[in-house]
């Protein structure tokens, strides 16, 4: 579907006022189909679930259940293996812990890349630091494109886990998911899979890549905040370990507990129900407006995107590698990206500047910090044309004032 007809299903755009909202990967904008679920199950089905012994807190469960079930499925995982969490964040930690607690000891190691998240990174450096192991780093090549042949030298049979993105926030690097999996499925290494931002474009099969844990944020999605998803191998889901609370123990007295089966003890307290529900429609929302052709049309505009802005002079563009997500990172030289991004935002354009938590890619590319575009099904030619021509104009002035 075009991104015009998208527009009129996210009351964020409606009014004159709207900024050119290029900041998708930060929080995607929500459909209204999304709202007017959470709004009416607030209003009308609120109960808490898997405790209550009444009708409505009987509905909110099977709801709830219904929002596993409907996420597994998109994911291509079973709803055995689905856990929600708060956010990616959150689930990313609660991954790393799990294997660190079971793998992870003295004279380890742990192969992650360099373009990996914080959420994603600091778990793992931590725990590495922590248990006297270490994190080995795939190097950036000149572009700044993950050295997937350094691999091999990089793993050993030392190698307890990898922690890697399927698609990176800083750069729009789309991973060979694939190629990657089948790399450490054949040495038996256990893979944590960062799918935050390839869910929002690309459809993954859990399942078929075999990874141990993917984990993503709904509000990427198009869904609400504070629902974050975790899909694990069935042993993981078994194995229980997570947070204790309410809602997890099948038994509990002053001497112990015995888990609840499954992924119901791995969310301990109140989950965020509503926000599971909401993130089922923005699935659904997603699935009924046929995905692939707006996958397209982003690709399209961010690929017009790159190559305008690295026509204007003093603009440079980061490397993002073949067939990258709609995400465009760039700065210039002569002003630095807070003060880009302040003028921009003069101009009525809303996107990210700095590190993008992403400081490990910063650091080994030797930037300080970098803007990034970054685009949803909702925006248009002329979102792009607008950040082109403000760059343009912003380049040209500061050209003209103090020359290149
Ligand atoms: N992780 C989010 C981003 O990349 C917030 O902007």
């Amino acid at each position: 579907m075009r991104p015009e007809q998208i527009r009129g299903d996210f009351p964020f755009f409606e009014g004159a006022d709207a900024p050119v909202y290029l900041d998708s990967a930060a929080t995607a904008q929500k459909p209204k189909a999304v709202l007017e679920r959470m709004t009416h199950f607030y209003a009308y089905e609120n109960a808490n679930i898997h405790r209550g012994g009444y009708a409505l807190a009987e509905h909110a469960t099977r709801s709830y259940e219904a929002a596993r079930a409907c996420t597994a499925e998109w994911i291509g995982a079973r709803p055995e293996q689905t856990a929600f969490t708060l956010n990616a964040t959150d689930a990313l930690n609660i991954a790393c812990a799990m294997i660190a607690k079971k793998r992870l000891a003295r004279g380890c190691n742990v192969v992650t890349t360099a373009l990996e998240h914080n959420s994603a990174f600091l778990p793992w450096a931590a725990a590495c630091r922590e248990k006297g192991a270490e994190l080995r780093v795939l190097p950036l090549d000149a572009q700044g494109i993950p050295e997937i042949s350094r691999l091999e030298t990089l793993t050993d049979r030392n190698t307890v886990a990898a922690v890697i993105t399927a698609g990176a926030n800083s750069t729009g690097w789309n991973a060979p998911l694939d190629e990657m999996m089948r790399f450490f499925r054949g040495r038996g290494v256990p893979v944590v899979v960062d799918a935050t931002q390839r869910v929002p474009h690309d459809r993954l099969n859990f399942n078929g890549l075999g990874c141990d844990f993917l984990c993503f944020s709904g509000h990427k999605l198009y869904g609400p905040l504070g629902v974050g998803v975790m899909a694990m191998r069935k042993e993981w889901a078994e194995e229980g370990y997570g947070r204790l609370g309410g809602g997890m123990v099948e038994e509990a007295t002053e001497k112990g507990f015995v888990r609840a089966k499954g992924v119901q003890g791995l969310e301990a307290g109140t989950p965020p129900v509503a926000e599971a529900i909401g993130l089922q429609a923005a699935i659904e929302y997603l699935q009924s407006h046929t995905p692939e052709e707006c996958w397209r049309n982003e690709r399209a505009l961010a690929d017009a995107l790159r190559s305008g802005l690295a026509e204007i002079p003093g603009v440079r563009v980061l490397a993002a590698g073949e067939n990258s997500l709609p995400v465009v990172a760039f700065y210039s030289e002569r002003i630095h990206p807070v003060d880009l991004a302040q003028m921009l935002q003069m101009r009525g354009i809303a996107l990210r500047c700095g590190k993008h938590c992403a400081h490990v890619a910063h650091e080994r590319m030797g930037l300080d910090a970098t803007l990034r575009a970054s685009i949803g099904i909702y925006n248009t030619q002329e979102d792009v044309d607008a950040l082109l021509m403000s760059m343009r104009e912003i380049m040209r002035r500061w050209e003209k004032r103090y020359g290149r």
